[in-house]
């Protein structure tokens, strides 16, 4: 679904075809890394903050930030994505604003303390995907923080062996339509590109040993001037 921003048309991807079933592939696919990438953010998040979840999916990451006592907004294309968080939402106790709809069309007042984009800029290519982290980062107040998770780059000796699995699941996503072909972004040079400030990055391997699978990165916008 292609979606209006101010300079460029995006191709997003909706999810209703995955929503019952996106989280747990996820988990199994990773062994469990996608999930500990994204909870690794937890830390980073003050009671009270005004958290913003780029394409939530299902949002289990949005879920455990509202019962942190984050104020969470969720949004995603997919209704049927919302209408599960909405769900498991009630079924925990726990509260957000949910919202049904294109993410790079928001225009939120006051912006949010932080936004997430977990898995999510990783849907768009190359061309795009740099313009979707400028969008994000704009939803950002002077000072907030823009959390990521997603792949990690391969590096080091098994760096073509993390390639090679990293790169299989793409292709799988890919093929149903649910993604484009790209590099494994580095998330870190586009982020100093656009003028970020890098908080932490941490990186999660199967087991604790072995090539970095999956990452967690946390960016400040600067008070003055990103
Ligand atoms: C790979 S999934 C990740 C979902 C979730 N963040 C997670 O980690 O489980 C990407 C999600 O982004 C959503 N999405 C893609 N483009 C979007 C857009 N322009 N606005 C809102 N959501 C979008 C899809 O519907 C999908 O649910």
């Amino acid at each position: 679904m292609p979606s209006s921003t101010d300079k460029t048309t995006v191709k997003s991807r909706n999810y209703d075809a995955v929503a019952g079933v996106y989280e747990t592939i996820a988990h199994i696919y990773s062994f469990g890394l996608i999930r500990r990438a994204k909870m690794a953010q937890l830390r980073y998040l003050k009671r009270g903050a005004r958290v913003l979840y780029l394409g939530a999916g299902s949002g289990e990451d949005a879920i455990a930030a509202a019962r942190a006592g984050a104020r969470v907004t969720a949004i995603d294309l997919s209704s049927r994505m919302i209408e599960r968080l909405r769900r498991r939402l009630m079924r925990k106790g726990a509260r957000a604003e949910l919202i049904a709809g294109d993410a790079l069309a928001l225009t939120p007042d006051p912006l949010f303390d932080v936004v997430a984009g977990n898995y999510f800029f990783n849907v768009f290519g190359p061309k795009d995907m740099p313009v979707v982290l400028v969008r994000a980062t704009s939803y950002l107040r002077p000072g907030g923080l823009l959390m990521i998770a997603d792949m990690a780059p391969p590096r080091g000796l098994l760096g073509p062996l993390a390639w090679l699995y990293l790169k299989f699941g793409l292709s799988f996503f890919w093929l149903l339509g649910l993604a484009s072909q790209h590099p494994i972004y580095d998330y870190r040079v586009e982020a100093q590109r656009i003028g970020l400030e890098e908080v932490a990055v941490h990186d999660h391997r199967l087991l604790g040993i072995g090539p970095a699978l999956y990452r967690t990165l946390i960016f400040r916008k600067p008070e003055k001037g990103a």
